[in-house]
């Protein structure tokens, strides 16, 4: 694609309308091994990106990228759900990865939830534990509003003091808290990959303030607030990071944590969405 002009987003917009009439207001982005989510929906349309003009599709690892509208079980709530996202690491350019966030934006999408895998710095965050994103720091050399400026979009140099929404990431608190779910907080480095880190790296990021590392978010994150998104965002811890491991990493050991953690991030997420909803 290599091209974020508002005529694309207007095609994918049309193709969406004809999904439904009216936008969800709650929209979330799952990342690796956290499908299950989409899965659990009542009265699911599913739409393959294939299908929806602009949304990248045929490189999108681990499961094809799919967009499920629903309603969250025992509630009328209504969720978008974009069910695998298209990566750097692919070889998607960086506009083809935020599209699909700047296009549910646009549609009319108020709040986002992001999740991710990601590997752990903090040797108390272990495997299949979940950590709420307060901030993050952008090491993927990229940046989504390269390139002209869209006044549609929103600001050309926009602030990034709360591109995680902090009322939401309170809310997100809460919820863990009143379930008994261990909900960690902190910063997360968004590498280019596709291979993990060094230790060195890991430990760079690491004196830099970060707790986790992955190999998404980032620029969508930067997209979406550009446009007015209101952010959450979660990471499934499924591994220690490279020089905090004494392991090698190998990618089964992600899925597999992601699978371990998936009970706990359901139940996260039927008793977020809720309250988000009545924000
Ligand atoms: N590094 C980068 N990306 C990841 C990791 C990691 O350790 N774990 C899951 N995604």
């Amino acid at each position: 694609m290599q091209d974020n002009t508002p005529r694309l987003l207007e095609e994918s917009i049309n193709s969406l309308r004809q999904i439904a009439k009216v936008p969800p207001k709650i929209a979330i982005v799952l990342g690796s091994g956290l499908s299950a989510f989409g899965d659990s929906l009542k009265n699911p349309i599913r739409q393959p990106y294939s299908e929806i003009p602009h949304f990248p599709s045929g490189r999108v690892s681990g499961h094809s990228g799919c967009m499920i509208l629903g309603q969250l079980p025992g509630h009328d709530i209504d969720v978008l759900v974009l069910s695998g996202r298209a990566h750097l690491y692919e070889g998607f350019h960086v506009d083809e990865v935020v599209h699909p966030v700047r296009a549910i934006r646009q549609w009319g999408v108020e709040k986002l939830i992001i999740t991710n895998a990601a590997g752990s710095i903090r040797r108390k965050m272990q495997p299949s534990e979940l950590m709420h994103i307060s901030d993050h720091i952008n090491f993927t050399g990229q940046n989504p509003l390269i390139g002209p400026h869209h006044p549609d979009y929103g600001e050309r140099f926009p602030d990034m003091s709360a591109a995680y929404n902090p009322d939401m990431g309170a809310l997100l608190q809460t919820t863990a808290r009143e379930l008994g779910i261990i909900l960690h907080q902190g910063i997360y480095a968004g590498f280019l990959g596709p291979s993990y880190e060094t230790p060195a790296e890991v430990q760079m990021a690491k004196n830099m303030g970060a707790h986790a590392v992955g190999m998404s978010t980032v620029c969508e994150v930067i997209a979406g607030h550009q446009l007015g998104l209101d952010i959450c965002g979660i990471s499934c811890i499924t591994n220690l990071a490279s020089g905090i491991s004494e392991t090698p990493l190998h990618h089964d050991e992600v899925k597999w944590a992601a699978e371990q953690g998936r009970e706990r991030f359901l139940t996260l997420l039927n008793a977020f969405i809720p309250k988000l909803s009545s924000q």
